[in-house]
C-alpha cells in the first residue's frame, strides 16, 4: 500500500529554444512511475498536457528517442528507475538543440526533415 509520502517529486526544466528556462513540479504516484518514462507520460495524461518529450517504442529501449539528463545523468527515461519517495531533477540533453522541453534535436543533420536548405551540395 503507497501514502502520499511515497509521491516521486519530479522538478523538470522547461523552455522553448527562445524562451527563458523554467522549472516545473509535479508529484507523480509511484504505481504509475515505474519509468521515468512512465511518469511523464503521467504528468502529461493527467497533470499538464503541454509538457513535451520524445520517445518511440515505449519501454522497449529499442527507438533510443527518450534519452535526458536525470539527475545530471544522461539516461533513457524508459529505463530509468523511479523509487517510491524520490525526488529527481530531469532536464534536455546537454550540447544539443533545445526543441522544447525535454526534446533535443537529435538526429544528424543530413537526416533532418527539410535537411539541406542551405546547404551547398543541393545544387
Ligand atoms: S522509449 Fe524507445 S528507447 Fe526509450
Amino acid at each position: 500500500m503507497t501514502s502520499p509520502n511515497d509521491s516521486i517529486h519530479l522538478k523538470i526544466r522547461r523552455a522553448g529554444p527562445d524562451a527563458e528556462s523554467r522549472v516545473a513540479e509535479y508529484d507523480v504516484p509511484p504505481q504509475a512511475a515505474a519509468s521515468l518514462l512512465d511518469a511523464l507520460r503521467w504528468v502529461r495524461a493527467h497533470q499538464d498536457d503541454t509538457l513535451a518529450f520524445r520517445y518511440a517504442c515505449i519501454n522497449a529501449n529499442a527507438c533510443k528517442e527518450c534519452m535526458m539528463r536525470l539527475d545530471g545523468k544522461v539516461v533513457y527515461a524508459c529505463l530509468a528507475k523511479l523509487e517510491p519517495g524520490s525526488s529527481h531533477t530531469v532536464e534536455p540533453l546537454p550540447n544539443k538543440p533545445l526543441v522544447r522541453d525535454l526534446v533535443t534535436e537529435i538526429a544528424p543533420p543530413k537526416e533532418r526533415l527539410f535537411a539541406g536548405e542551405d546547404d551547398d551540395d543541393d545544387e
